[in-house]
């Protein structure tokens, strides 16, 4: 199988091209963090946080994406903010289902309602929550549904081709997951889900804050100083960034100088986590398949791999080449739009993807 590259075709390719080739359909890279939509012949057409805002009373939904996002945190007692994903898997269904459904409307021209959909799932989700993103999707309006594994699209959108007899490891750090996999010959050899990514990270941070300076921050001001100054291996020019929250004690407004060392020490716990899931998932890597990652190094995807110093961190820890994929934050949605245009195909591996899935581990 070979994928081509991501290119925006116009109007009138779309309709030479027809649908077989997938065009039209639909891939969605459901985030804990991003949702992102791939409409096939197009590319990306939609990249949003996962965040819905609604009546907590009448359900009715106010804003989603980054409109909602804005109001997490500062919403009246009537409207929540929520994120219906945890982990990379959905946590409310029904909000999802409203999430998915806003999405879809918003990329369907109404000439070719009911697209078929691929929609990304971490390896590690269990067939109940398999079932659940795809009632999710149904629900919203798709014909059909076929999931495809994070992994493996991320693989896929990087360019790396994923055919070959070759052992490859791609580390996916998300909003709410870590995935580890081996692939080689288009599937998952071995693979380690751990229910830590980004937001952790950000819980960890909050964490030190009210530890070390008594000063509660909530997770967008977390994840605001995580992107500012955060890092994963020492820094060539180390940096401070003024933090502004409220004293435990006083209960008012205050501001404090971080350093960049501190935020590094607050985000060790989580980054040593994720560290052991790759390491022992190379200590139970096949010989060969190991020899493989050896040569061809290991791939970062996902934007937890944007932290600063990480793939030297791995490299350290490793001694394995590592390199984060160019398009980190979205190759795991070019990669599920690539493989639209092999959708019957896809739909042929379901089962063989589901017994794989069991044997994968996932680590709480
Ligand atoms: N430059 C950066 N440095 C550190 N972290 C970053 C950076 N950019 C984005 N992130 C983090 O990446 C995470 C989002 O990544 P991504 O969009 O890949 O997650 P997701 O696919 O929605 O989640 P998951 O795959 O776990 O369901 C957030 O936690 C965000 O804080
Ligand atoms: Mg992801």
């Amino acid at each position: 199988m070979r994928f081509g590259r991501d290119r925006p075709r116009g109007a009138t390719s779309r309709r030479r091209l027809g649908s077989t080739l997938g065009v039209n359909d639909i891939a969605i890279d459901l985030g804990t963090a991003n949702t992102l939509v791939y409409v096939g012949g197009e590319g990306i057409v939609v990249a949003e946080p996962s965040v819905v805002a609604m009546d907590t009373e009448s359900g009715e939904v106010h804003a989603v994406g980054a409109e909602a996002e804005r109001m997490i945190g500062r919403t009246p007692a009537t409207i929540s903010a929520v994120r219906p994903l945890r982990h990379g898997v959905i946590a409310d269904f029904e909000v999802t289902e409203q999430m998915l459904r806003y999405f879809i409307a918003r990329v369907l021209d109404r000439r070719w309602a009911h697209p078929r959909l691929i929609v990304c799932a971490p390896s590690g989700v269990t067939e109940v929550e398999q079932r659940a993103v795809e009632h999710a999707a149904l629900a919203a309006g798709a014909r059909r549904v076929q999931l495809i594994e994070e992994p493996i699209a991320a693989a896929i959108g990087a360019g790396v081709p994923i055919e070959e007899p070759v052992g490859r490891m791609i580390v996916d750090i998300g909003g709410g997951t870590s995935e580890v996999a081996v692939i080689s010959l288009g599937g998952i050899v071995l693979s380690r889900s751990l229910r830590v990514g980004g937001y952790e990270m950000d819980e960890a941070l909050g964490h030190y804050m009210r530890g070390a300076h008594q000063l509660v921050i909530g997770s967008r001001t977390a994840e605001a100083i995580k992107l500012a100054i955060g890092s994963a291996h020492p820094l060539a020019e180390e940096m401070t960034f003024a933090v502004r929250g409220r004293h435990i004690i006083s209960g008012l407004p205050s501001e404090v100088q971080l350093h960049s060392e501190e935020v590094r020490e607050a985000l060790r716990a989580p980054l040593r986590e994720i560290l052991l899931a790759i390491t022992e998932t190379l200590e139970q890597t096949p010989p060969e398949l190991a020899s493989d990652i050896a040569r061809h190094g290991i791939l970062l995807a996902g934007g937890g791999t944007l932290l600063r110093g990480l793939a030297k961190l791995v490299e350290e820890e490793t001694a394995i080449a590592t390199n984060v994929i160019e398009t980190a934050l979205t190759c795991v949605a070019v990669g599920s739009g690539l493989a639209l245009e092999h959708y019957d195909r896809l739909a042929g591996s379901a089962t063989a993807k589901r017994a794989r899935a069991s044997r994968s581990t996932t680590t709480t």
